[in-house]
């Protein structure tokens, strides 16, 4: 019996995975399978939470080390393609020098994907958005609204 339903299960999951891969292709599937950067960070340089026009909230912490990112995270309550944007901001973020961070936007992290469908295009400019949010926090740290809650 459980057997037969692990069975099932695993058929799920697989013709889901497909269609993703149909859908988004292999680059964000393997993201979405997989999603680096994931996760809060204790005591970062700077802090960001934004809410998109979707109504998904994101946030992005950074860790600077002297000029350069040391380290990156995120969270999201928003679709799969929220936390593989996300990601992508993240990865592409942390190594950078902090005047270079404002070069990651929105086509930054879609060139990154190879693209998104029209549908999912704004996921990626929420991450953006996020990011360079969080960014501006690591110039003023001190202010309450941009602390991790
Ligand atoms: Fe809101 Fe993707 S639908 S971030």
């Amino acid at each position: 019996m459980s057997h037969s339903l692990d069975e099932f299960a695993d058929r799920l999951q697989e013709e889901i995975n497909q269609e993703v891969i149909q859908t988004y292709g292999e680059k964000v599937y393997e993201r979405w399978r997989n999603p680096r950067f994931m996760g809060r960070m204790e005591d970062p340089t700077g802090y960001a939470r934004v809410t998109g026009s979707c109504g998904d909230t994101m946030e992005i912490f950074l860790r600077l080390q002297g000029e350069l990112i040391s380290d990156a995270s995120f969270t999201t309550d928003g679709c799969g393609c929220s936390a593989v944007c996300a990601s992508v901001a993240c990865e592409l973020a942390v190594g950078k020098k902090f005047e270079e961070v404002p070069d990651i936007d929105g086509e930054a992290i879609l060139k990154v994907l190879g693209g998104l469908p029209e549908d999912d295009v704004h996921c990626a400019f929420l991450a953006a958005e996020t990011l360079q949010t969080a960014l501006d926090a690591c110039m003023s740290p001190e202010k309450p609204s941009q602390r991790p809650r």
